[in-house]
């Protein structure tokens, strides 16, 4: 449970808010106004602060930019009364959690104070094992389905249950399987991942199973593979989808039996390995062409997650747009910058085919490509339109053979496809349903350049 601060004036809010959240077994403590509560958070250290936008003398918004202001790491939750809507949103501006609004409902207040003791528990837990690896890691939303993710991301994690993640492309599924690691029991112990779209055919087997020296050519040494390598921790079959039948047989048995023998090798070694697999693919209609094996997928899928595509949470963008810009100006050591509420609802408006990664990488384009503090919408705009229409718009309005123009038109579909999957050449012919070489070949003939 969690520690609460009520930051209220008035005495009746103060007591039905600490009733409430008593009652769900949090602890809670009081301020009755602004200054108050800054003098009180180093104190008592709250993991939530629900603060009223109506303060006498400082109000809560003053109070809201000095708690992020001092870098206080507790989550905010604003509480507007009638006519202070705007105030509200301008709160989440500067970085609130979210808002309550008066009349307060309990069931809200219940949940959304649970819902960001959980987010602040997520980033304690992260902080301590990965410095300041932290916000890499840590799902950032507060719209209703990532709360609903984030909740079966608790429950699947403490079982041993294998877990199928799927989920668009770019919609986070690497990211869900880090957190089901990290709330385990396991997490302490190893995080394994293989892309199996990634690696070679011929050498996805000693990938996972390692091989013993002089096995094949090349094999100069023994290697332990990836099930070795992530005995009584996590290993993440990434890309599931892209495993060839053959490898699919041999994988169902280390899953089945809990051994395994080396390429190469005769010893059977046993492992202790919880499995998470995510793909983007419908494995239900590649069993249905033969291309997946049905027994594999009941073993793999006893625990379904999805996750949801960007399209379903647009409530996230802002919130994800200026996570990722303050990410990279802190990265980069370059001073903080900030998007115009314009820009942020561009940002809003847009379409993600590449989902969250999409979006990252226009946020990072814009921020590699201004100058000011401020990223406004026009600039946005001058940046994803630089003719004014959309990308490859004047293919279509100028006249010329049809070779030609199917080239270009290529030129433009495979470079934007490239920059949406942030140039991994496996996951774009994967998507295009290209061949690794094919794609290569592609880049070259067209005179594609990485940016
Ligand atoms: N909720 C989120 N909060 C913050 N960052 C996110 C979130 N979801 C995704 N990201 C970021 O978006 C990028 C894509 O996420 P990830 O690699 O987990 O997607 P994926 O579903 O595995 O994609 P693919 O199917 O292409 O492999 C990463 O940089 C990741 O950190
Ligand atoms: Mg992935």
């Amino acid at each position: 449970m969690a520690k609460i601060l009520v930051v209220d004036d008035e005495r009746n809010i103060r007591a039905t808010l600490g009733d409430i959240l008593g009652d769900e077994g949090h602890e809670v403590c009081f301020a009755e106004n602004g200054d108050r509560a800054l003098g009180a958070i180093p104190e008592e250290d709250p993991d939530v602060v629900l603060l009223d936008i109506q303060l006498p003398r400082r109000d809560g918004l003053s109070v809201l930019e000095e708690i992020k202001k001092r870098g206080y790491d507790c989550e905010v939750i604003m509480i507007s009364g009638h006519g202070t809507i705007e105030s509200a949103v301008r709160a989440i501006k500067i970085g609130a959690y979210h808002f309550l609004q008066k009349p307060l409902a309990m069931i809200e207040v219940r949940q959304l104070v649970r819902h960001a003791a959980e987010a602040k528990q997520q980033r304690d837990e992260l902080r301590t094992l990965r410095g300041k690896d932290v916000r890499r890691y840590e799902i950032v939303g507060k719209s209703r389905a990532v709360a609903a993710l984030r909740e079966q991301i608790l429950k699947v994690a403490p079982t041993t249950g294998r877990v199928l993640i799927t989920g668009e492309s770019g919609t986070g599924k690497e990211l869900v399987a880090w957190a089901i690691h990290r709330h385990s029991e396991r997490h302490d112990r190893p995080f394994v991942k293989v892309n199996c779209a990634a690696i070679p055919r011929n050498l996805i087997e000693s990938e996972l199973f390692g091989h013993e020296k002089g096995a094949f050519t090349g094999a100069t040494a023994t290697k332990k593979g990836k099930f070795e390598v992530a005995d009584r921790g996590t290993l993440l079959l990434d890309e599931i989808g892209d495993m060839d039948l053959n490898t699919q047989t041999k994988v169902l048995r280390a899953i089945q039996e809990g051994e395994l023998e080396r390429v190469g090798g005769t010893k059977t070694i046993k492992v202790d390995v919880r499995i998470l697999a995510a793909t983007h693919r419908d494995l239900r209609e590649m069993i249905a062409d033969g291309s997946f094996r049905e027994d594999l997928y009941y073993r793999l899928c006893v625990l379904p997650v999805h996750v949801p595509p960007l399209a379903q949470r647009p409530d996230d963008i802002p919130l994800l747009a200026t996570h990722f810009l303050s990410g990279y100006c802190r990265d980069n050591g370059v001073a903080p910058r900030q998007f115009t509420d314009e820009a942020l609802q561009l940002l809003t408006g847009l379409r993600y085919r590449g989902n969250i990664r999409e979006l990252r990488n226009i946020v990072e384009r814009a921020a590699i490509l201004s100058t000011g503090a401020e990223i406004s919408g026009s600039f946005l705009r001058s940046l994803m339109e630089p003719d004014r229409g959309p990308p490859g718009h004047d293919l279509f309005v100028t006249t010329r053979p049809l070779a030609e123009a199917k080239e270009s038109l290529e030129r433009v579909y495979v470079s934007t496809q490239l920059e949406i999957h942030g140039w991994d050449i496996p996951r774009t012919a994967s998507a295009l349903g290209l061949q690794r070489t094919n794609l290569h070949r592609k880049i070259k003939s067209l005179g594609i350049e990485r940016p």
